[in-house]
């Protein structure tokens, strides 16, 4: 197993290339399955989630290559490898997202079998509001022996709320719309979510020839189609991905350009910055993080977008830590999802959680330590909190970040950080 070790204390600085979301990559890929012939898609990450996804999508009867562009072709057949409809267990328990082929499956093939994805360190997970849908669609679906089993002769229109206790699900939007584009009649999706890569999802099936109106607010209306073709398609740039290097730049005191960002899906997170005293400036694709030693601590709430995002919780935790003065967040989506400030108390960060609630005390320092991930994003707000503490950090488990970053270490070090990755 690999770690990565930290000399904390290096001011960031220069240009990094954000890659295409991995939110918005998982779902499209899956929807490749509810579209007759080959689809292009450009801008993909290479990082362990996608090369699951690749496997399952494989195991669906799915030929997948890199072209020489670096774009990821995915070419499934009309009526061939009708009977492959399972999303083993040893695949989905490695990515729930790998959950998002069950819509597709189910409206392509007419059956589904997927692994039940269990709770994870983020928190309990359910997928009832999936379910619920895709039964309001007119599917039966069972739970037996930890998979999912759902079949459906035909799947018809119809109108869906997903609201949960927590709001809407991000990708059990992302399973109703995928089943219900080549549902006979219409379907209205309330309370669905808008988030970028939901709306990436969307603009894809429209492209492949799907009938989706409403992309970008929370009710979605879908006009079931006959038919959806292959298309050449890239994806949007990562939110989360240049959120994270914003904060690298803003933790380190640093000065850093982000090529390749859309500012628009940035809002949130960029507003807040500004709160706290980061500056940042937009031009076209690119925006510039640059910093000063004048901080302020700031109160921060995730919610579903427009919102703040529950992926940059850890990242804003890490950045708040070295903030002086008292900061509160409040994790509006998963409410246990903390883990993170135990590792950061070992670098001397002063935190209490009362869930959903952290109340953080800035701290003059950070100290190097040896931590653990026990999640992607957690293990980003440990690296960024390794960048600027004093002496030697080292992160173990970092197989969490490899899921969703694509060679952080390296990106990271050619803008200035002393950070390696070492076998243990
Ligand atoms: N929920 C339910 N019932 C459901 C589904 C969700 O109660 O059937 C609850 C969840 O427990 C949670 C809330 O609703 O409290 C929102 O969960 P959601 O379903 O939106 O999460 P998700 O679709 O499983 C995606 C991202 C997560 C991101 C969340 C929230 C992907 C692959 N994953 O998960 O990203 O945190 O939306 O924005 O798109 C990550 O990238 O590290 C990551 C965890």
């Amino acid at each position: 197993m690999d770690k990565i070790v930290i000399e904390g204390g290096r001011r960031l600085e220069g240009k990094v290339r954000i890659n295409g979301a991995k939110n918005a990559a998982l779902p499209i890929m899956a929807a490749c399955l509810l579209l007759h012939g080959p689809s292009r898609i450009k801008g993909i990450p290479d990082i362990v989630d996608i090369r699951t996804q690749i496997r399952i999508l494989e195991n669906l009867g799915g030929e997948i290559r890199y072209l020489e562009d670096g774009s990821l072709e995915i070419i499934f057949r009309d009526g061939e490898n009708k009977e492959k409809v399972t999303a083993p267990y040893d695949l989905v328990r490695k990515m729930r997202a790998s959950v998002c082929v069950l819509g597709p499956l189910l409206s392509k093939r007419g059956n589904a079998k997927v692994s039940y994805p269990g709770g994870c360190v983020i928190g309990q997970r359910p997928i009832d509001l999936h379910l619920k849908g895709l039964s309001a669609l007119g599917s039966s679906i069972e739970t037996k022996e930890g998979y999912v089993i759902a079949s459906a002769n035909k799947l018809r229109g119809t109108r869906i709320s997903l609201k949960g206790q927590y709001g809407t699900t991000v990708l059990g939007t992302c399973n109703v719309m995928t089943a219900a584009v080549l549902a006979e009649g219409t379907t209205i999706i309330d309370d669905a979510a808008c988030e970028p890569e939901v709306q990436d999802l969307a603009h894809f099936l429209n492209k492949a020839g799907a009938k989706i109106s409403g992309i970008g607010s929370n009710a979605l209306t879908i006009e079931g189609v006959k038919e959806l073709h292959g298309i050449d398609y890239e994806i949007i740039p990562d939110r989360i991905e240049a959120g994270t290097f914003m904060i690298a730049g803003a933790i380190t005191r640093g000065e850093i350009t982000l090529e390749n960002v859309r500012e628009d899906h940035l809002a949130a997170t960029i507003e807040k910055l500004r709160e706290i005293g980061v500056e940042i400036t937009t031009n076209g694709n690119y925006t510039t993080v640059k910093s000063n030693n004048d901080y302020q601590p700031a109160n921060i709430t995730t919610m579903p977008y427009p919102g703040l995002p529950t992926d940059m919780q850890a990242q804003f935790m890490a950045l708040l830590c070295t903030v002086s003065g008292k900061s509160v967040i409040t994790e509006g989506i998963f409410p246990d999802r903390f883990i993170h400030s135990a590792e950061l108390r070992r670098m001397g960060a002063d935190i209490q959680v009362d869930v959903p609630y952290a109340t953080i005390n800035g701290t003059p320092f950070l100290s190097g330590a040896h931590v653990m991930v026990s999640d992607l994003r957690a293990g980003a707000g440990l690296v960024l909190a390794g960048l600027v503490a004093k002496g030697t950090t080292h992160i173990h488990r970092i197989y969490h970040l490899d899921r969703g970053y694509e060679q952080l270490e390296k990106r990271l070090s050619q803008l200035g950080a002393n950070i390696t990755r070492v076998q243990e």
